[in-house]
């Protein structure tokens, strides 16, 4: 990518002629959970085909569209299909889309994604508020040269899930009656799934829940000064002993199934930002 601001703008120029909508909300829609766009009710609709420097996502399950429109009150841009490293993507690339949804006028990204579950409590189908990171990528998304004026060389880490948006979804999902559990996301490259000795270490290092996606984007979040609340859907789980089978389509079904409930948390956290 040439100089990164000159390719923000382009994309931003683009956008700005399909919408002009300033919205104060972008999401991200993980995988399996691109229907939760369902509840938002959307003015414009573009795909990723027709937005300079947007790839096209390869990955079945995400559909590649930008959501202009409202949910639970508020202005919103959702992304329906990500970028993930493992499709080959370079991490300037994954992570590009967050730049574009601070450009465009959003304040907070809320983020989604399927995951394995290692904390021993929790139950395939449960959704995990994300209470911090661990980043296992092999390629850090700021390496290179830095714009001072997009963001800080060496930005600090500290709540980078932002704790008074976390304490809003806790209080929303109690009185919504959606159970949540709440805990450490640690991401790495996949695209295989962990070995049982891998899960076990993942489980020593001090995570909850592992999966492929989120934590370049979140860093990126907070380089340019997005608030972030995120979270995951325990799509299977990672205990080590007992461990079953894991597939796309395992992980895709559960996503699926919790879908519902992600959706009613996700409206009724942004009805209250
Ligand atoms: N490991 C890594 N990524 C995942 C998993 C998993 O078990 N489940 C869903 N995404």
């Amino acid at each position: 990518m040439e100089d990164l601001k000159k390719a923000i703008n382009k994309t931003v120029d683009a956008i700005r002629k399909e919408t002009k909508m300033k919205p104060e909300i972008g999401i991200i829609l993980g995988t399996g959970l691109g229907k939760l766009a369902g509840s938002i009710k959307v003015e414009t609709s573009i795909p990723y085909g027709k937005i300079p420097d947007f790839p096209i996502s390869t990955v079945e399950s995400h559909k590649g569209r930008l959501l202009f429109g409202t949910l639970g009150g508020k202005k919103v841009v959702a992304m329906q299909g990500r970028f993930h490293y493992y499709e080959g993507y370079s991490m300037q690339e994954v992570t590009f889309p967050v730049r574009v949804l601070k450009a465009l006028g959003c304040k907070i990204m809320v983020v989604s994604n399927a995951a394995g579950g290692i904390n021993p409590l929790f139950n395939r189908g449960d959704v995990m508020l994300i209470s911090d990171h661990i980043n296992f990528f092999p390629e850090h998304p700021l390496r290179g040269k830095n714009d001072d004026s997009i963001g800080p060389r060496f930005p600090d880490m500290l709540n980078i899930y932002d704790r008074d948006l976390l304490a809003l979804a806790e209080k929303v999902a109690l009185e919504q009656r959606i159970p949540v559990r709440k805990g450490v996301y640690l991401g790495l490259q996949g695209p295989c799934f962990e070995t049982s000795a891998e899960y076990r270490m993942i489980k020593i290092l001090g995570a909850d829940a592992v999966g492929m996606s989120t934590v370049p984007e979140v860093i990126v979040a907070r380089h340019c000064g997005l608030k972030v609340i995120g979270m995951s859907i325990i799509t299977d789980m990672g205990l080590p002993d007992i461990l079953e089978p894991v597939s796309a389509a395992v992980v895709i079904k559960a996503a699926n199934e919790a879908e519902p409930k992600l959706a009613k948390l996700v409206e009724a956290i942004i009805k209250e930002v």
